[in-house]
């Protein structure tokens, strides 16, 4: 099942290759089929944080107000073995390896590390959103950043940061950033190949909740939203969430996950993500209200449930996808006979490019089931 996700990512990528070359074909279509993890809330509601959580890295830029311009879309590949790097889709030939202390939030990075304030992914996150929006720090864009991640470290995961949801444009903003974030934001969990991590911190009211809003309103069911309740650390004195992480606050399809992530002061003294971890497990089990929660509490676990969860849609996708693989290759081999020789070396390349992709995928379903049929798993 690992190589099919790997699959997925792969495709992913090269779709959105072919598409901002502006090509034809039924692409976008297969794009959409594909699932995605994005991650939603209100500003400083812990997006970063779960993210990276998730991810086991430091890597996001965190912090209070508006420091992601862009959409993200990070793509994780587990790797079996070897140095781990980072890869953007708009620079191919260049591996990034310096995870070690890049990409803590922007204001807070000068602080931490004077010094070394610019590494070299995070300075190119920021290029990158600079090269798009001009450098004018109000300016928000809907074009993604696409970020590559090889590592043994992580599970095979596509995800996707959002700027938070607010709710006033704030010094000097044009006043549509309200509303600009937020249709940028439903733009990407609105598509039913979404798979919605829902941010609320608990030190507020749930129905207040910017992500419980949005995502009831594309994901009336709750089918594929998960809740996340962040910040369960931070609840007043005698207060605690066990009544929405059971259930009984406000209902999900999914159970919530509740998570405690590095403080800003945590961030501050630089606490790495595995003693982060550690201290995220014991709060858990050594609260007396939690205790009995523990073994599905936490951004281990939440991780883990996304990946599994993630392996049972694209398994109940497999026919649908399978077709549009068909019908994208026949397109592609149209469209480059279409073209004809000599046909321009990137257009052509991509095409060429994106059919091999098509048919190894195409070779891993009939192999996938195959599988199924010889009594192997059930899809
Ligand atoms: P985002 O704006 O939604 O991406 O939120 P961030 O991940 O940047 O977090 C905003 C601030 O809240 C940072 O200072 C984090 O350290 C802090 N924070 C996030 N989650 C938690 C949590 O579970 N517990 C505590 N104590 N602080 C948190
Ligand atoms: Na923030
Ligand atoms: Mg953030």
């Amino acid at each position: 099942m690992e190589s099919l996700i790997a699959l997925v990512n792969k495709i992913q990528r090269a779709c959105t290759a072919l598409g901002d070359h502006g090509e034809g074909s039924s692409l976008p279509t297969l794009w959409d089929s594909l699932p995605a993890i994005a991650v939603v809330g209100g500003q400083s509601s812990g997006k970063s944080s779960v993210l990276e959580s998730v991810v086991g890295k430091d890597f996001l830029p965190r912090g209070a107000g508006i420091v992601t311009r862009r959409p993200l879309v990070l793509q994780l590949h587990r790797i079996d073995e070897g140095k781990e790097y980072a890869e953007f889709m708009h620079l191919p030939k260049k591996k990034f390896t310096d995870f070690g202390i890049f990409l803590v939030l922007e204001e807070l990075m000068l602080l931490i590390f004077p010094e070394t304030a610019c590494t070299a992914v995070r300075q190119e996150i920021s290029d990158e959103t600079d090269r798009e929006t001009g450098r004018s720090s109000k300016v928000i864009s809907t074009v993604p950043i696409h970020l590559s991640i090889f590592s043994p470290n992580v599970v095979n995961l596509t995800l996707v940061d959002l700027p938070g949801l607010t709710k006033v444009a704030v010094d000097g903003q044009p006043e549509s950033i309200v509303q600009d974030i937020e249709n940028m934001v439903r733009s990407f969990i609105e598509k039913p190949n979404c798979i919605i991590l829902a941010i609320s911190p608990a030190n507020q009211d749930l129905a207040t909740s910017d992500a419980i809003k949005i995502s009831r309103e594309v994901d009336p069911k709750g089918d594929r939203t998960f809740g996340v309740l962040t910040k369960i650390d931070l609840m007043d004195q005698g207060t605690n969430a066990v009544d929405i992480l059971e259930g009984r606050g406000y209902k999900l399809r999914y159970p919530w996950v509740g998570v405690v992530n590095r403080s800003q002061a945590d961030i501050n003294k630089s606490v790495d993500m595995i003693a982060a971890r550690r201290r995220e497990r014991d709060y858990f089990q050594t609260s007396p209200e939690y205790r009995h929660l523990t073994d599905r509490m936490g951004s281990e676990y939440l991780g883990k449930m996304l990946s599994k969860h993630l392996e049972v849609v694209i398994k109940s996708r497999i026919p649908g996808l399978q077709s549009l693989i068909t019908k994208t290759i026949s397109e592609l081999e149209t469209e480059l006979s279409r073209l004809g020789k000599p046909v321009a070396a990137d257009a052509g390349g991509k095409l060429y490019m994106i059919m091999e992709i098509c048919r190894a995928f195409d070779q891993t379903f009939k192999e996938h089931l195959d599988g199924t049929r010889s009594g192997g798993e059930k899809i």
